[in-house]
């Protein structure tokens, strides 16, 4: 019998070629019930523009941020807007794209002071102290007002941090202390260096620890347990003269180099100390999922590939035609020796990312997008939401969105309050017409569908990550 899966190829240049307009609507429709005690907002972001002045965009990475709120009250409404940045307010008035980007160059772009390429800060958005904040693969966050997404300024954490600190996009809040904690890599070929952060409640710099590095690695992501933040090296290096002195893009300038292997960086998270450096089977893993620690190990929980993904970011209209393998896999360490004590995978091959964990149960099961056609060379993207776990429960909990349609962005897992029970707010999308809906499903019966579809008038493009916060009274 011939699948949809061989015979389907989502049409993706189209997906990339729509100019997003703003949003600030009503939903216009609704299929089946919002849960009673869902109430918030589901905020993702997402690189939404990738033509203008006739130029186009080749990756993903490359487009300018739009965040786009789902908020669940007496009402349903849907908000979108672009992130201001300067890179944007500068091109916007030209007309035309300036500042070369992660994947396009063009004659006579220019550099962030001439040293980075300037972020479009589209990667991701999260809640810190009373602050919403949008942030880019590196560069400054920038403040979002929480109701109309406005951009009304940026973030410096008091002049702690400027427009070419190295600051990376998945900085983690924590919930229990009320800190923030980040890290950047400085790429310089002499002297490559990671940088850790760690802001107190009141956004004051707590600790900014310098570690120096042997190579300059291309990190994204970072895990936080309660003492450790644990840094996964792969062998993906950043070659910055060639970015600087040759006028290539970021994505030309990195090499994938396994015969170096790869290693996990276990700092104290107090003080940003390098507690180990122990070596892991060699993969390039661009998201942590957690990490958490019991009696004396500690539990690193990450999508591990076999080699890097930015590669299948373009061009836009094949994305992830040659997605390299991946799964979910555990690493547990032991904290009085540092070594490794085992490696653990899940089988889910579906070339999984955009993982989410419930925070009313850090440690279980973990929810993540997948593609049915993982491990085929043609385009494809997301079509399976599943649940996974490390735990003995058999197989895999997974919902499948009806024929051409896909999901996008990292979904958001929503605690019911019962203590047992969540819901997962996610997007689903129609590569042909660009038909829009989120969806809400019981977090625990995936394979059930939906309960709830909210259908939008206008389309969303397909998102990075995002956040969820119960309420938004404490943010200004
Ligand atoms: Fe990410």
């Amino acid at each position: 019998m011939v699948t949809r899966e061989a015979l389907h190829t989502p049409a993706l240049g189209r997906v990339f070629e729509t100019p997003y307009a703003e949003i600030s609507a009503e939903v216009a429709e609704l299929e089946g019930e919002v849960p009673r005690g869902l109430r918030g907002t589901y905020y993702v972001n997402a690189p939404a523009c990738f033509a203008r002045g006739g130029q186009h965009y080749r990756h993903w990475l490359d487009g300018d941020g739009m965040v786009c709120a789902l908020t669940l009250g007496s009402t349903i409404h849907v908000t979108s807007r672009y992130v201001r940045t300067h890179k944007r307010v500068i091109e916007e008035q030209t007309g035309a794209f300036v500042f070369r980007t992660f994947g396009t160059a063009f004659p006579g772009d220019r550099l962030q002071r001439g040293i980075a390429t300037a972020s479009p800060t589209n990667v991701s958005v999260y809640a810190f102290a009373g602050r919403l904040l949008a942030s880019g693969e590196q560069g400054l966050p920038h403040i979002l007002d929480p109701a109309t997404l406005e951009t009304t300024g940026v973030e410096t954490f008091n002049d702690a941090i400027n427009e070419i600190t190295p600051f990376s996009a998945h900085a983690k809040s924590d919930s229990r202390t009320g800190e923030l904690v980040n890290f950047g890599i400085s790429y310089s070929s002499r002297a490559p260096r990671l940088h850790y952060f760690r802001f107190e409640s009141n956004r004051s710099l707590a600790v900014r620890a310098i570690a120096p590095l042997d190579a300059p690695y291309s990190v994204h992501d970072f895990a936080l347990s309660d003492r450790y933040a644990v840094i996964h090296l792969g062998p993906y290096f950043l070659d910055v003269e060639r970015l600087l002195h040759a006028g290539t893009t970021t994505i030309d300038a990195l090499e994938w180099m396994p015969e170096m292997g790869s290693r996990l960086m276990v700092l104290s998270r107090d003080d940003g100390r390098v507690l180990a450096k122990p070596q892991v089977r060699c993969g390039y893993a661009l998201h942590a999922i957690r990490a958490f620690e019991q009696d004396d190990r500690l539990f690193v929980d990450l999508i591990e590939y076999e080699s890097p993904l930015y590669p299948s970011y373009q061009p836009l209209s094949r994305l992830y035609d040659n997605v390299p393998a991946g799964l979910p896999v555990r690493y547990v360490l032991d904290t009085r020796t540092w070594e490794v004590e085992g490696r653990y995978p899940v089988p889910y091959h579906s070339a999984p990312d955009f993982p989410a964990t419930n925070p009313a149960d850090v440690k279980g099961d973990v929810w993540l997008l997948g593609m049915s056609a993982a491990g085929e060379h043609k385009p494809k993207f997301f079509d399976r939401l599943a649940r996974v776990g490390w735990d003995d429960a058999p197989g895999v909990d997974e919902y499948e969105p009806p024929d051409g349609r896909y999901l996008s962005g990292e979904p958001a897992v929503v605690p019911d309050g019962s203590g047992e029970g969540a819901w997962v707010v996610c997007r689903e999308f129609d590569d042909e017409t660009l038909a829009s809906w989120f969806i809400i499903l019981d977090a625990y019966n995936l394979s059930q569908g939906p309960k709830a579809r909210l259908s939008l008038e206008q389309p969303l493009p397909p998102g990075f990550h995002s956040c969820f916060l119960p309420t938004t009274d404490n943010l200004r």
